[in-house]
């Protein structure tokens, strides 16, 4: 299979996660016989630096053609001050706008061997296994805003307003995703105040009808926050508008252990984007302490999701579950007893625990 792959390191340590990701994806083409084309650009603050624009036109314009799209992370207080639309997020924003990134799913899965760095107790964690689907191209980030002075007091504003196409669309998503996994949707909305909300779960209860093998249910955002806490077990799918799974995510990323670990995948009219969902973390840029396995999970999500490469993405994952049961930790995550490495060694033991395991199925004849 040969494929094209835009990476956008963007800053902080999105540049070191980026080229996990990218060892990962190089191996499992080598392994597997794909072919593989890199091309990096510049996003976020790195692209204000070298071009005066978050988001240059050749950036976006490589990755309408790219088969798939990796971004590492925005962001950091050299650009702090500039004004909205012109920082290092608004490259992220129109990137998400510009190839018309309407799904973003986000797995939150818990890795075995990491069950100990869960702020949960064993019992209330459970098997952690689910998935938010985030409408990621309409909502708060893209209302109407703005900003008066009237007679010396300043007032700001964001609206969130859904249409109810945009509505259905996400819907439609996060059904069909509920039907291929336990088949228990939780619509998220905050209906009890927004009338935004009051659309949404209409227009989600009315497609319903659409998908009777799934169970819907509703639940108000705060209540969502708390019960994600108390038993995550209960979730299955968790559908949300843009602000609420920007909240919600975070909040389960916890429950895993750390917002490292998580990966995910963006959809829409043209290439899919692949992001680890945490931040660009400017103080631990270049300090090798930063957690790429959220990085290396949104690498194998894009094997399995966007190439359909099922097998390289499960010899990845796998691969990686024994890494972590060897005991290797990148600093952010470890434990007494752990074997404490940087990021980029981790990524390193995890190649050649793909390497030496292909060889060996190779050589013995199992599995490939
Ligand atoms: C995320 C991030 C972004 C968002 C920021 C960097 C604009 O927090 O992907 O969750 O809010 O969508
Ligand atoms: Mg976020």
């Amino acid at each position: 299979m040969k494929k094209t792959i835009v990476l956008l390191p963007g800053d902080g340590i999105g540049p070191e996660v980026t080229r996990a990701a990218a060892t990962i994806l190089r191996e499992s083409a080598h392994e597997f016989n794909h072919r593989f084309e890199f091309q990096e650009l510049p996003i976020g603050g790195a692209a204000i630096d070298s071009t005066g624009k978050p988001l240059p036109n050749e950036t976006l314009d490589a990755c309408r053609k790219a088969d798939a799209v990796f971004l590492g992370a925005v962001g950091g207080p050299k650009w702090d001050a500039l004004p909205l639309g012109k920082r290092p997020e608004s490259g992220l924003l129109d990137l998400r706008k510009g190839l018309g990134l309407f799904v973003n799913l986000r797995p939150v899965k818990l890795l075995e061997p990491l069950r100990g760095i869960s702020p949960l107790k064993p019992e209330r964690l459970g098997d952690l296994d689910l998935e938010i689907v985030r409408e990621l191209a309409g909502g708060m980030y893209f209302g109407e805003r703005g900003n008066i002075t009237e007679k010396g007091v300043e007032r700001a504003w964001d609206t969130e307003s859904y249409t109810t196409p945009e509505i259905e669309r996400i819907a439609a998503f996060a059904y069909t995703r509920a039907e291929s996994r336990s088949r228990r949707l939780c619509s998220v909305d905050k209906a009890n105040v927004l009338s935004s909300s009051q659309l949404w779960r209409r227009t989600v209860t009315a497609m319903s009808a659409v998908y009777p093998s799934v169970k819907l249910e509703h639940m108000y955002v705060d209540n969502a926050a708390m019960q994600l806490t108390l038993r995550p077990s209960q979730f299955d799918v968790l559908l949300s508008s843009n602000m609420f799974g920007d909240i919600l995510s975070d909040a389960a990323a916890a429950l895993a252990g750390s917002i490292g670990l998580i990966p995910s995948a963006s959809f829409g009219s043209c290439a899919p984007l692949f992001e680890p969902i945490h931040g660009s973390a400017p103080s631990l840029a270049g300090t090798d302490s930063a957690n790429p396995i959220g990085s290396i999970l949104s690498a194998t999500l894009m094997l399995r999701e966007a190439f359909g490469l099922a097998l390289e993405a499960d010899w990845a994952e796998q691969s990686l579950q024994r890494v972590l049961a060897s005991g290797f930790r990148t600093p952010d995550i470890t434990e007494p007893g752990a074997r404490a490495v940087g990021g980029s060694v981790f990524t390193e033991i995890l190649r050649e625990e793909m390497q030496r395991t292909f060889e060996h199925a190779e050589r013995y004849g199992w599995g490939v």
